[in-house]
């Protein structure tokens, strides 16, 4: 047994850096000290692991002594209170047991009409054409279908707005290397208001969903809905948002992303087919996966590849170091759908997570995602303007100036 390679100590100078720029310093980590980093020492250590055998160590064979006592998780909490997306234990089994039958496939029958009527919704108010931003419609629509499909009912601009403020201060305390104070006013009010606003929406929604949770005292429902709308909506809109902008990429021959995929592109319909959406927003998920960080902390002593995990420290899997590791994906930062067309399934691609706690949405996620993109693009085409599109690491990946687009309506 021994100590994991890293700046050790030394990470104090890397602090600003990592801060400003925390997918950059992860990969440099990743590239210079290898697939398990030690930062900080004492009661502020962290690992990084950058290996999938790694991850399934943490999520899933070791996934007892791994749990949500974190600094992400606490920052979440002021928001949900406790959920599906913080708890552990028998509370979090009690309700993931509940719950997972209503997210699966067959469970799901009725979510593909609210995804396409209201993308077809979207499109309509785009006619005939019209400068948009696809990170900001991206989220618009994906609350309005979160809302529809869990509560039956629309919910209103409100709840974005809400969750934009809430989600900042909950960022900020997730990535604060100092202790934090009390939470500021708008912060609090913002929660109060989304607590309030999802009260209202339980006293007169509707839908399966609601009906079989409502075994659960008011307050459990009201936090699993506010977890549900906070970990459901964001991180699809993010995705699909990328998924335009990497397509548009890809097919209009950027520098950046070659265009030699021509098993995928031969004609437009291959583009076009469901295939081809679910690889696309797969690869997406690849190079931008939404959900960037996974933290856990140990809860007793272990040991990983042979390195020294101390009892209470963090452990941090970053799927965005993952799905570039050199070992498993063949040149990492293309874009390159036939990636997922065949084959079998990748170990290194998490984008959902693995074990016990891996995304409760997954197949609605994949229900939703790829019907928006091909509902879109069989109606519309999409111009990317001059904007570069740039990756933000934040709660989710979000873009840092947005995905500025025309949008010509063709049908
Ligand atoms: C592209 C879209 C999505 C991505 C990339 C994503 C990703 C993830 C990841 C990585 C986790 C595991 C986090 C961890 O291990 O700590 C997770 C958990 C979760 N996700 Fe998603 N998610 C997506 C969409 C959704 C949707 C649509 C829903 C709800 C309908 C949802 C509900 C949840 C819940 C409740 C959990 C907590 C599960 C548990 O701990 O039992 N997610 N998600």
């Amino acid at each position: 047994m021994s100590t994991a390679p890293g700046p050790g100590l030394g990470v104090i100078a890397h602090l600003p850096r990592l801060r400003r720029d925390p997918l950059g310093s992860l990969l440099a980590y990743h590239r210079e000290y290898g697939d398990i980093v030690r930062l900080g020492a004492g009661a502020l250590t962290v690992h990084l692991l950058g290996h999938p055998s790694h991850a399934e160590h943490v999520l899933r064979l070791h996934h007892r002594n791994y749990d949500r006592q974190t600094r992400s998780a606490a920052a979440v909490r002021l928001v949900t209170g406790e959920s599906l997306v913080t708890n552990d234990g028998d509370e979090w089994r009690r309700h993931r047991l509940l719950m997972q039958p209503l997210f699966n496939k067959d469970a799901l029958s009725s979510l593909s009409s609210i995804v396409v009527d209201a993308t077809n919704a979207m499109i309509d108010q785009w006619r005939p054409r019209r400068d948009v931003d696809l990170a900001v419609e991206m989220m618009k629509l994906t609350s309005t279908i979160a809302c529809r499909a869990f509560f039956g009912t629309d919910v209103g601009d409100d709840l974005d707005r809400l969750m934009s403020v809430i989600l900042e201060e909950a960022y900020a305390r997730a990535t604060s290397v100092f202790g934090w104070g009390r939470p500021p006013r708008d912060f609090e009010r913002a929660c109060a208001d989304v607590r309030a606003l999802v009260e209202r929406i339980l006293a007169r929604g509707d839908s399966p969903l609601l009906s079989a949770l409502r075994t659960l005292s008011p307050d459990e429902l009201r936090n699993e809905m506010i977890a549900l709308l906070l970990a459901g909506h964001e991180t699809t809109a993010n995705a699909l948002a990328w998924t335009f902008a990497l397509i548009e990429q890809w097919r209009t021959g950027n520098p950046a992303s070659p265009n030699d995929h021509e098993s995928l592109r031969e004609d437009r319909q291959d583009c076009l087919s469901s295939a081809f959406t679910t690889a696309a927003v797969q690869e997406a998920m690849r190079l931008y996966p939404p959900v960037w960080i996974v933290e856990r902390r140990a809860i007793e002593d272990d040991v990983i590849h042979g390195f020294d995990i101390p009892a209470d420290s963090i452990v941090y899997i970053s799927p965005y170091v993952l799905h570039r590791h050199r070992d498993f994906w063949p040149d990492p930062e293309r874009f390159d759908p036939s990636r997922f067309v065949n084959g079998p399934r990748n170990p290194a691609y998490l984008p959902f997570g693995s074990g016990p706690h891996a995304c409760l949405g997954v197949a609605f996620a994949m229900i939703e995602a790829p019907l928006v993109v091909q509902t879109v693009r069989e109606r519309c085409i999409i111009v990317l303007g001059n904007t570069k599109i740039e990756p933000r690491a934040w709660i989710t990946l979000r873009h840092r100036n947005g995905v500025p687009v025309q949008v010509i309506v063709n049908r």
